[in-house]
Protein backbone atom coordinates (compact mmCIF):
# COMPACT_ATOMS: atom_id res chain seq x y z
CA UNK A 1 0.00 0.00 0.00
CA UNK A 2 1.22 3.52 -0.17
CA UNK A 3 2.72 4.92 2.65
CA UNK A 4 0.18 7.36 4.21
CA UNK A 5 1.22 10.59 6.30
CA UNK A 6 -1.23 8.58 9.05
CA UNK A 7 0.84 5.96 8.83
CA UNK A 8 4.35 7.99 9.48
CA UNK A 9 2.53 9.46 12.43
CA UNK A 10 0.99 6.15 13.90
CA UNK A 11 4.37 4.97 13.66
CA UNK A 12 6.31 8.03 15.19
CA UNK A 13 3.17 8.08 18.20
CA UNK A 14 4.07 4.68 19.35
CA UNK A 15 7.97 5.38 19.73
CA UNK A 16 7.33 8.39 21.62
CA UNK A 17 5.39 6.32 24.69
CA UNK A 18 7.21 5.39 27.17
CA UNK A 19 7.39 1.78 26.68
CA UNK A 20 8.38 2.22 22.63
CA UNK A 21 6.04 -0.19 20.21
CA UNK A 22 5.47 -0.35 16.48
CA UNK A 23 2.40 -2.36 15.49
CA UNK A 24 2.75 -5.71 14.12
CA UNK A 25 1.43 -5.03 11.24
CA UNK A 26 4.75 -3.42 9.79
CA UNK A 27 6.19 -6.77 9.78
CA UNK A 28 4.74 -7.29 6.79
CA UNK A 29 6.58 -5.80 3.69
CA UNK A 30 7.39 -8.72 0.67
CA UNK A 31 10.39 -9.93 2.63
CA UNK A 32 8.38 -10.06 5.79
CA UNK A 33 5.55 -11.93 4.58
CA UNK A 34 7.91 -14.97 3.27
CA UNK A 35 9.72 -14.74 6.48
CA UNK A 36 6.50 -15.27 8.33
CA UNK A 37 5.58 -18.31 5.41
CA UNK A 38 8.95 -19.81 6.83
CA UNK A 39 8.02 -19.37 9.93
CA UNK A 40 5.17 -21.92 9.78
CA UNK A 41 7.16 -25.03 8.57
CA UNK A 42 10.09 -24.27 11.58
CA UNK A 43 9.90 -27.60 13.12
CA UNK A 44 8.87 -25.44 16.97
CA UNK A 45 6.62 -23.46 15.44
CA UNK A 46 3.07 -25.74 16.16
CA UNK A 47 0.59 -23.39 14.92
CA UNK A 48 0.52 -24.14 11.39
CA UNK A 49 0.82 -27.55 11.29
CA UNK A 50 -1.52 -28.11 14.29
CA UNK A 51 -4.54 -25.87 12.46
CA UNK A 52 -3.52 -27.40 9.07
CA UNK A 53 -4.54 -31.07 11.07
CA UNK A 54 -7.45 -30.17 12.84
CA UNK A 55 -8.72 -28.90 9.38
CA UNK A 56 -7.94 -31.77 7.64
CA UNK A 57 -9.41 -33.98 10.13
CA UNK A 58 -12.57 -32.69 10.50
CA UNK A 59 -13.10 -30.78 6.92
CA UNK A 60 -16.44 -32.49 6.23
CA UNK A 61 -17.81 -30.95 9.23
CA UNK A 62 -16.25 -27.62 8.54
CA UNK A 63 -17.54 -27.57 5.12
CA UNK A 64 -21.18 -28.42 6.12
CA UNK A 65 -21.01 -25.44 8.55
CA UNK A 66 -19.69 -23.47 5.77
CA UNK A 67 -22.52 -23.94 3.83
CA UNK A 68 -23.29 -23.80 -0.09
CA UNK A 69 -22.69 -20.76 -2.20
CA UNK A 70 -20.87 -18.48 1.01
CA UNK A 71 -18.28 -15.46 0.56
CA UNK A 72 -15.71 -16.78 2.39
CA UNK A 73 -13.58 -14.08 3.57
CA UNK A 74 -10.58 -13.67 4.61
CA UNK A 75 -8.40 -11.45 6.84
CA UNK A 76 -4.68 -11.37 6.83
CA UNK A 77 -4.78 -14.14 4.27
CA UNK A 78 -1.28 -14.25 3.58
CA UNK A 79 -0.27 -17.41 1.52
CA UNK A 80 -3.72 -18.78 1.93
CA UNK A 81 -2.53 -22.24 3.01
CA UNK A 82 -5.13 -23.68 5.14
CA UNK A 83 -7.85 -21.86 2.93
CA UNK A 84 -6.48 -24.21 -0.19
CA UNK A 85 -8.08 -27.15 2.47
CA UNK A 86 -11.53 -25.48 2.38
CA UNK A 87 -11.41 -24.75 -0.94
CA UNK A 88 -10.35 -28.31 -2.22
CA UNK A 89 -13.59 -29.21 -0.23
CA UNK A 90 -16.14 -26.34 -0.99
CA UNK A 91 -17.47 -27.39 -4.23
CA UNK A 92 -20.01 -24.25 -4.59
CA UNK A 93 -18.98 -20.86 -3.50
CA UNK A 94 -19.50 -17.53 -4.28
CA UNK A 95 -17.00 -15.91 -4.01
CA UNK A 96 -13.52 -15.87 -1.96
CA UNK A 97 -12.39 -12.43 -0.64
CA UNK A 98 -8.79 -12.96 0.65
CA UNK A 99 -8.22 -9.76 2.54
CA UNK A 100 -4.42 -8.52 3.55
CA UNK A 101 -2.03 -5.82 4.18
CA UNK A 102 0.28 -7.32 2.17
CA UNK A 103 -0.07 -6.37 -1.16
CA UNK A 104 2.44 -8.17 -3.60
CA UNK A 105 2.06 -10.88 -1.93
CA UNK A 106 -1.75 -11.23 -1.72
CA UNK A 107 -1.49 -10.77 -5.44
CA UNK A 108 0.49 -13.21 -6.13
CA UNK A 109 -1.17 -15.85 -3.67
CA UNK A 110 -4.74 -14.33 -5.40
CA UNK A 111 -3.29 -15.24 -8.83
CA UNK A 112 -1.82 -19.13 -7.58
CA UNK A 113 -5.68 -19.00 -6.56
CA UNK A 114 -6.85 -18.55 -9.36
CA UNK A 115 -5.19 -20.88 -11.43
CA UNK A 116 -5.31 -23.75 -8.91
CA UNK A 117 -9.34 -23.20 -8.94
CA UNK A 118 -10.87 -21.49 -12.18
CA UNK A 119 -14.09 -21.84 -11.18
CA UNK A 120 -14.04 -19.75 -7.54
CA UNK A 121 -14.20 -16.03 -8.03
CA UNK A 122 -11.14 -14.75 -6.48
CA UNK A 123 -11.27 -10.81 -5.23
CA UNK A 124 -8.40 -9.62 -3.54
CA UNK A 125 -8.56 -6.29 -1.43
CA UNK A 126 -5.19 -5.09 -0.25
CA UNK A 127 -6.67 -3.21 3.10
CA UNK A 128 -5.29 -2.39 6.88
CA UNK A 129 -8.72 -4.89 8.29
CA UNK A 130 -8.11 -2.60 11.40
CA UNK A 131 -9.81 0.10 9.89
CA UNK A 132 -12.93 0.63 8.07
CA UNK A 133 -12.65 -1.06 4.36
CA UNK A 134 -14.94 -2.04 1.03
CA UNK A 135 -15.83 -5.48 0.32
CA UNK A 136 -16.07 -6.24 -3.18
CA UNK A 137 -19.46 -7.10 -4.99
CA UNK A 138 -19.15 -11.18 -5.85
CA UNK A 139 -20.68 -11.85 -9.53
CA UNK A 140 -22.73 -14.22 -8.12
CA UNK A 141 -25.30 -13.23 -4.80
CA UNK A 142 -24.01 -14.94 -1.84
CA UNK A 143 -26.50 -17.04 0.54
CA UNK A 144 -24.09 -16.39 3.01
CA UNK A 145 -20.78 -14.33 4.42
CA UNK A 146 -18.24 -16.54 6.37
CA UNK A 147 -15.81 -14.68 7.67
CA UNK A 148 -12.23 -16.85 8.15
CA UNK A 149 -9.53 -15.63 10.24
CA UNK A 150 -7.11 -18.46 10.60
CA UNK A 151 -3.79 -18.30 12.02
CA UNK A 152 -4.71 -17.47 15.33
CA UNK A 153 -4.00 -13.73 14.19
CA UNK A 154 -6.18 -12.95 16.58
CA UNK A 155 -3.91 -13.42 19.28
CA UNK A 156 -2.02 -10.52 17.86
CA UNK A 157 -4.20 -7.82 18.91
CA UNK A 158 -4.40 -6.51 22.67
CA UNK A 159 -7.82 -6.95 24.24
CA UNK A 160 -9.95 -3.89 23.16
CA UNK A 161 -8.78 -4.32 19.58
CA UNK A 162 -9.35 -8.00 19.17
CA UNK A 163 -12.88 -6.76 20.40
CA UNK A 164 -13.02 -4.06 18.09
CA UNK A 165 -12.04 -6.10 16.04
CA UNK A 166 -14.40 -9.58 16.29
CA UNK A 167 -17.14 -6.44 16.46
CA UNK A 168 -16.22 -6.07 12.78
CA UNK A 169 -16.30 -9.18 11.75
CA UNK A 170 -19.83 -9.69 12.99
CA UNK A 171 -20.75 -7.35 10.89
CA UNK A 172 -19.08 -8.10 7.96
CA UNK A 173 -20.74 -11.46 8.12
CA UNK A 174 -24.32 -10.30 8.40
CA UNK A 175 -27.37 -11.40 8.69
CA UNK A 176 -27.14 -15.22 8.68
CA UNK A 177 -23.35 -15.54 8.52
CA UNK A 178 -20.49 -16.84 10.55
CA UNK A 179 -17.15 -16.40 11.78
CA UNK A 180 -14.39 -19.73 11.16
CA UNK A 181 -11.34 -18.31 13.31
CA UNK A 182 -7.97 -20.30 14.50
CA UNK A 183 -7.39 -19.59 17.96
CA UNK A 184 -4.28 -20.68 20.14
CA UNK A 185 -4.43 -22.32 23.33
CA UNK A 186 -2.86 -21.30 26.23
CA UNK A 187 0.06 -24.45 27.21
CA UNK A 188 3.13 -25.75 28.62
CA UNK A 189 5.25 -21.94 28.03
CA UNK A 190 8.46 -23.89 26.99
CA UNK A 191 6.27 -25.10 23.60
CA UNK A 192 5.44 -21.75 23.59
CA UNK A 193 8.61 -19.76 23.69
CA UNK A 194 10.53 -22.31 21.71
CA UNK A 195 7.96 -21.98 18.87
CA UNK A 196 8.84 -17.65 19.37
CA UNK A 197 13.16 -18.69 19.66
CA UNK A 198 13.52 -21.34 16.93
CA UNK A 199 17.32 -22.65 17.01
CA UNK A 200 17.41 -21.47 12.89
CA UNK A 201 16.79 -17.68 13.92
CA UNK A 202 13.97 -17.11 11.47
CA UNK A 203 11.67 -15.61 14.17
CA UNK A 204 14.74 -13.15 14.98
CA UNK A 205 14.81 -12.49 11.33
CA UNK A 206 11.62 -11.63 11.10
CA UNK A 207 11.26 -9.33 13.72
CA UNK A 208 14.48 -7.39 12.66
CA UNK A 209 12.93 -7.15 9.41
CA UNK A 210 10.44 -4.44 10.53
CA UNK A 211 13.24 -2.07 11.01
CA UNK A 212 14.57 -2.62 7.33
CA UNK A 213 10.52 -2.47 6.02
CA UNK A 214 10.82 0.98 8.29
CA UNK A 215 14.17 2.18 6.22
CA UNK A 216 12.95 1.28 3.25
CA UNK A 217 9.57 2.66 3.28
CA UNK A 218 9.12 5.47 6.14
CA UNK A 219 11.79 7.19 5.73
CA UNK A 220 13.97 5.50 8.94
CA UNK A 221 17.55 4.95 9.68
CA UNK A 222 17.53 1.93 12.59
CA UNK A 223 20.71 0.54 12.31
CA UNK A 224 19.62 -3.19 12.14
CA UNK A 225 22.89 -4.37 13.41
CA UNK A 226 22.19 -2.65 16.52
CA UNK A 227 18.96 -4.47 17.91
CA UNK A 228 18.13 -8.15 18.83
CA UNK A 229 15.56 -10.37 18.95
CA UNK A 230 13.45 -11.38 22.44
CA UNK A 231 10.29 -12.90 22.92
CA UNK A 232 9.07 -14.50 26.49
CA UNK A 233 5.86 -15.85 27.50
CA UNK A 234 3.97 -14.14 30.51
CA UNK A 235 1.46 -17.02 31.63
CA UNK A 236 -0.11 -14.67 33.89
CA UNK A 237 -0.89 -12.58 31.19
CA UNK A 238 -1.49 -15.50 28.82
CA UNK A 239 0.94 -14.07 26.11
CA UNK A 240 4.10 -13.68 24.02
CA UNK A 241 6.01 -10.55 24.20
CA UNK A 242 8.07 -9.76 21.66
CA UNK A 243 10.68 -7.34 21.58
CA UNK A 244 13.70 -5.57 19.69
CA UNK A 245 15.99 -4.79 22.60
CA UNK A 246 18.85 -2.03 21.46
CA UNK A 247 22.35 -3.46 22.18
CA UNK A 248 23.58 0.33 22.86
CA UNK A 249 23.18 3.87 22.73
CA UNK A 250 21.99 5.24 19.79
CA UNK A 251 19.84 7.54 18.21
CA UNK A 252 17.56 6.70 15.23
CA UNK A 253 15.23 8.72 12.91
CA UNK A 254 11.41 8.02 11.29
CA UNK A 255 10.89 10.84 8.97
CA UNK A 256 11.52 13.85 10.77
CA UNK A 257 12.03 13.05 14.14
CA UNK A 258 15.38 11.66 16.17
CA UNK A 259 14.70 9.25 19.44
CA UNK A 260 17.12 8.07 22.03
CA UNK A 261 17.32 4.62 23.00
CA UNK A 262 19.67 3.43 25.56
CA UNK A 263 21.00 0.31 25.66
CA UNK A 264 19.29 -2.72 26.70
CA UNK A 265 15.81 -1.01 25.86
CA UNK A 266 12.96 -2.38 24.31
CA UNK A 267 10.79 -1.56 21.35
CA UNK A 268 7.64 -3.66 21.55
CA UNK A 269 6.70 -5.05 18.20
CA UNK A 270 4.15 -7.60 18.83
CA UNK A 271 1.59 -9.82 20.96
CA UNK A 272 0.68 -13.45 20.96
CA UNK A 273 -1.97 -13.91 22.96
CA UNK A 274 -2.90 -17.65 23.41
CA UNK A 275 -6.48 -18.17 24.89
CA UNK A 276 -8.36 -20.76 27.22
CA UNK A 277 -11.55 -21.92 25.66
CA UNK A 278 -13.55 -20.88 28.26
CA UNK A 279 -11.82 -17.31 27.52
CA UNK A 280 -12.17 -17.07 24.34
CA UNK A 281 -15.95 -17.76 24.21
CA UNK A 282 -16.69 -15.17 26.78
CA UNK A 283 -15.23 -13.12 24.64
CA UNK A 284 -17.04 -14.04 21.22
CA UNK A 285 -20.06 -13.52 23.26
CA UNK A 286 -19.71 -10.17 24.08
CA UNK A 287 -18.93 -9.41 20.51
CA UNK A 288 -22.44 -10.94 19.60
CA UNK A 289 -21.24 -14.44 18.60
CA UNK A 290 -22.09 -17.86 20.13
CA UNK A 291 -19.42 -20.51 19.51
CA UNK A 292 -21.28 -23.53 17.70
CA UNK A 293 -18.59 -26.27 17.32
CA UNK A 294 -14.64 -26.27 18.94
CA UNK A 295 -12.45 -27.86 16.98
CA UNK A 296 -9.05 -29.15 18.78
CA UNK A 297 -5.84 -31.67 18.29
CA UNK A 298 -5.36 -34.12 20.50
CA UNK A 299 -2.87 -32.38 22.97
CA UNK A 300 -5.37 -29.23 22.79
CA UNK A 301 -2.25 -27.28 21.15
CA UNK A 302 -4.29 -25.23 18.98
CA UNK A 303 -8.26 -24.63 18.34
CA UNK A 304 -10.69 -24.66 15.00
CA UNK A 305 -14.10 -22.39 16.47
CA UNK A 306 -17.18 -22.07 14.53
CA UNK A 307 -18.73 -18.91 15.33
CA UNK A 308 -22.64 -18.12 14.65
CA UNK A 309 -24.09 -14.73 15.36
CA UNK A 310 -26.35 -14.44 18.61
N1 LIG B 1 -3.65 -16.43 7.63
C1 LIG B 1 -2.29 -16.87 7.35
C2 LIG B 1 -1.27 -15.75 7.56
C3 LIG B 1 -1.11 -15.28 9.00
S1 LIG B 1 0.19 -14.08 9.11
C4 LIG B 1 -1.98 -18.06 8.21
O1 LIG B 1 -2.80 -18.41 9.06
O2 LIG B 1 -0.91 -18.66 8.05
C5 LIG B 1 -0.77 -12.64 9.36
C6 LIG B 1 -1.26 -12.09 8.04
O3 LIG B 1 -2.09 -10.97 8.33
C7 LIG B 1 -0.13 -11.59 7.13
O4 LIG B 1 -0.35 -12.04 5.82
C8 LIG B 1 -0.22 -10.06 7.24
O5 LIG B 1 0.20 -9.41 6.06
C9 LIG B 1 -1.69 -9.86 7.55
N2 LIG B 1 -1.96 -8.68 8.38
C10 LIG B 1 -1.41 -8.39 9.59
N3 LIG B 1 -1.95 -7.26 10.08
C11 LIG B 1 -2.85 -6.83 9.15
C12 LIG B 1 -3.73 -5.73 9.08
N4 LIG B 1 -3.79 -4.83 10.07
N5 LIG B 1 -4.53 -5.61 7.99
C13 LIG B 1 -4.49 -6.52 6.98
N6 LIG B 1 -3.66 -7.59 6.99
C14 LIG B 1 -2.85 -7.75 8.06
C1 LIG C 1 0.50 -14.03 12.52
N1 LIG C 1 0.63 -14.42 13.93
C2 LIG C 1 -0.49 -15.25 14.36
C3 LIG C 1 1.93 -14.97 14.30
C4 LIG C 1 1.93 -15.41 15.78
O1 LIG C 1 2.27 -16.55 16.03
O2 LIG C 1 1.55 -14.61 16.64
C5 LIG C 1 3.05 -13.98 14.04
C6 LIG C 1 4.39 -14.43 14.49
N2 LIG C 1 5.22 -13.72 15.22
C7 LIG C 1 6.32 -14.42 15.44
N3 LIG C 1 6.17 -15.62 14.92
C8 LIG C 1 4.97 -15.66 14.30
Amino acid sequence: MPVSSTEISEIVDGLSAKQKQISPKYFYDERGSQLFDAITRLPEYYLTNTELGIMRDNIAEITEKVGKQASLIEFGSGSSLKTRVLLEHLSELAAYVPVDISAEHLHTSADEIRAEFPHIDVLPVVADFTKLFQLPRPMVMPVRNVVYFPGSTIGNFEHAVAMELLRVMHHEAGKGGALLIGVDLQKDPEVIESAYNDSAGVTAEFNLNMLRHLNCDYGANFDVDEFAHSANYDPDKGRVEIKLISQTNQTFEVGDKAFDIADGEAILTEYSHKYTLDGFAAMAAEAGFVVEKVWTDKEQLFSVQFLVRA
